[in-house]
């Protein structure tokens, strides 16, 4: 039975249809968005999600205008029941992510675009992870693809000891490279290394972008850039952040070629508010 369904049976009146429906579920702790009017039954909604995942240790909260932090991208989440610790392993896609939820990003809503861009890199391919929090997508490519190298930056240190800790439990020491740091500096200092550059951060990676061209081969390569974009499904909610990659483009280097290779709506992140990536093909020459 799902949530809903085992609400119905002890809590009555409407406010089950205020229920955010999804929920998730990242090793053994559920993390569920509550709206305000809500806060109360908050007990009934653990115990109910407890009947139904009755091996969970910890179900916590997060607030419908949850703070994040601005820099770490991390939420304010409130244990509901079960361990306070909210360290937990996470399994996907054939790996192993041992992660914190209080101090390092995760979202288990980004399986398949970690899996989408691992299945483009090429064998012999340098790539950069310019904000990698515990090393998710890093370690993913380096699986789906053993003759790659990732240097994997976050400026987060707990993000940075969990990735360390992540590149070794799945064995892929060497060919992942954990790096803390500000990707600012980082990608100045790889300069000319790159086939590909991978930028998740969708509320800043356009104020890297010129640093990210900068550190393709010379002869370019791809750029794997994530944008926050308003407007409606439907309508065409990639024109505004391609606008905002031409023009930051043209202004820093004059004339580049380059193409969308694809585009993809990750998300809703408010009401007519997504995350969208484009895939840029950049020739430097
Ligand atoms: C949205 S999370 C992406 C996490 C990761 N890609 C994943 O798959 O789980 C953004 C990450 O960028 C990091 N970050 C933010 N600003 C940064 C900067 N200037 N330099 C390096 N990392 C940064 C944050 O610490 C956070 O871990």
């Amino acid at each position: 039975m799902n949530l809903k369904g085992v609400l119905k049976g002890v809590s009555g009146g409407n406010e089950i249809n205020k229920l955010i429906k999804s929920y998730d579920i990242i090793g053994d702790i559920i993390i569920i968005r509550i709206r305000p009017e809500l806060e109360s039954k908050k007990d009934i909604i653990a115990e109910a999600l407890h009947k139904i995942y009755p091996r969970v240790k910890t179900i916590a909260t997060v607030p419908l205008y949850a703070h994040t932090h601005e820099l770490y991208r991390t939420r304010e989440v409130h244990v509901i029941w079960g361990d306070e610790n909210l360290e937990t392993m996470h399994r996907e896609s054939g790996c192993i992510f041992k992660v914190d939820l209080r101090h390092v990003f995760f979202s288990p809503r980004l399986a398949y675009e970690r899996v989408r861009i691992a299945r483009k890199v090429a064998p012999g391919e340098t790539i950069i992870n310019t904000f990698s929090g515990a090393g998710c997508f890093s370690i993913i490519i380096a699986k789906f693809q053993p003759q790659s190298r990732i240097y994997s930056i976050d400026v987060n240190p707990y993000a940075y000891e969990y990735m360390k800790e992540n590149v070794a439990l799945n064995r892929v020491e060497g060919q992942v490279i954990p790096i803390l740091g500000d990707a600012s500096e980082e990608l100045r200092k790889l300069e000319g290394v790159a086939d590909r550059v991978l930028m998740p951060l969708p509320e800043h990676a356009y104020s890297f972008l010129p640093l990210a061209v900068r550190a393709l081969k010379r002869g370019g390569g791809v750029i794997h850039y994530y944008d926050v974009s308003a407007g409606k499904r439907g309508g065409d909610l990639f024109k505004v952040p391609l606008e905002r990659v031409r023009a930051i483009i043209s202004s820093t280097f004059g004339s580049l070629r380059m193409e969308v290779e694809d585009s993809r709506i990750l998300r809703s992140v408010a009401p007519r508010k997504y995350h969208v990536v484009l895939d840029l093909r950049v020739a430097k020459r």
